[in-house]
């Protein structure tokens, strides 16, 4: 069956529904689409494969769409192997196909396939292929997220292909545009692919987001995920929050990490003195419970943030030093944060977040820090108190 999306353009991709790890390290609660677009025009022309695991349903579908045609040309967008994986196998059926692309991707077909494409055509930011009544012209994303990345646009439907940008996770279930379902869980799930995926690459995104704002673009077809044809701005509004790392929600997430309980009281005591002082929307997340994926996406999303740790080795708590090292990594910026330590008998987890806080641009440690021995106890309410009036000072005064 063909799935036809507008203009000839015809979607081939696939849902994985079995996939428990993205990447191998980000759960996947509900799957994930690998696109692919076909486009029947005088030249017949793929932009990107999918991943090896959805191969046979693949190339029933490109059959069944050029039917009997030739493929003229395969478009590589990007070389990540949940796109570029079949490549090879493509062009053993397709034999006779040009893949048209740049010449980083060409180096990367050999790096990955060990294959010299001889039907190759060479394009750079600003060359056109035309195929008949569409024409493609190439608009260079480099490092959103790999060096080699393209985008793709149609002059003639008004599309944008965008490879990884603004994708998610999460499989297709029949509908492709966003504006044909309900999914209340979309903006969590494509922050959270965005963040631990392109988070780090936030300049290049704003990039090649001044390359296209001024494109009259009907439809944006990404690599993952749903398709957009309307309502735009949702979606542009959170990339350009994400990517210059300005927070979405001025609340307060509490992240703690706890052996026996302890230091979870307190980041819970946390919690109801700032709900009885009337902050709204607060979380709470254990980090040893909650994925870091997640933890780094809520992080994301709001101004401010409490870290509540004990003392381990003499070192930071290991899933809340992995969550620093994430946040670090990703170059995150512009949060304020406020933290609480346990320790039984050396305290110092405070002074060593702090000093990984410290990588962060732009980051404010709120100076009222609560240390705690062992348990929570009367005398530690007060300065708890304080931590709580500081924040809410804090989130005041950005207002
Ligand atoms: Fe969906 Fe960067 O691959």
């Amino acid at each position: 069956m063909r799935q036809l999306i507008s203009n000839d353009i015809y979607y081939v991709g696939a849902s994985d529904r079995k996939i428990s790890l993205f990447e191998n390290y980000i759960p996947l609660n509900y799957g994930v689409s690998y696109n692919s677009y076909l486009i029947l025009d005088e030249k017949t022309c793929l932009l990107d494969t999918v991943d090896e695991s959805k191969s046979t349903y693949f190339f029933k579908k490109v059959a069944e769409t050029l039917n009997d045609r030739e493929l003229d040309y395969l478009v590589v967008l990007h070389m990540e192997p949940d796109h570029c994986a079949l490549i090879n196998e493509l062009l053993l059926r397709y034999p006779n196909t040009k893949v048209i692309s740049n010449s980083q991707v060409f180096k990367m077909i050999k790096q990955f396939f060990n294959l010299d494409i001889k039907n190759q055509i060479v394009v750079k930011e600003g060359d056109t292929i035309k195929l008949g009544k569409h024409e493609l012209k190439f608009i260079a994303a480099p490092m959103v997220h790999w060096p080699e990345v393209m985008f793709c646009y149609d002059t003639y439907s008004k599309t944008l292909f965008s490879a990884d940008a603004f994708g998610s996770f999460g499989a297709l279930s029949g509908n492709l545009f966003y504006d044909e379902v309900k999914d209340d869980n979309y903006f969590n799930e494509a922050r959270r692919y965005y963040t631990n995926i392109v988070g780090k690459y936030g300049a290049n995104v704003c990039n090649v987001y001044n390359k296209i704002k001024d494109l009259d673009i009907k439809m944006i077809m990404p690599l993952h995920s749903y398709l957009w044809r309307k309502d735009f701005n949702l979606l542009i509004d959170k990339y350009l929050k994400w990517a210059t790392y300005t927070p979405e929600d001025k609340e307060v997430v509490i992240i703690y990490a706890s052996m026996y309980g302890n230091t979870e009281e307190v980041a819970c005591r946390l919690a109801d003195i700032l709900a009885n002082k009337g902050l709204k929307n607060i979380k709470v997340y254990d980090c040893s419970k909650v994925d870091e994926t997640v933890l780094i996406a809520e992080i994301f999303r709001v101004s401010h943030i409490v870290l509540a740790s004990p003392t381990y080795n003499l070192a930071i708590y290991p899933k809340m030093h992995s969550l620093l090292q994430g946040l670090i990594n990703l170059g995150v910026k512009n949060r304020t944060f406020a933290l609480i330590e346990n320790g039984t008998w050396a305290a110092n987890s405070n002074k060593l977040i702090s000093e990984e806080l410290s990588k962060l641009k732009n980051t404010t440690i709120i100076s009222n820090k609560v240390s705690i021995k062992s348990s929570y106890n009367v005398c530690d309410e007060q300065s708890l108190e304080n931590l709580a009036s500081s924040l809410v000072e804090d989130m005041k005064k950005e207002a």
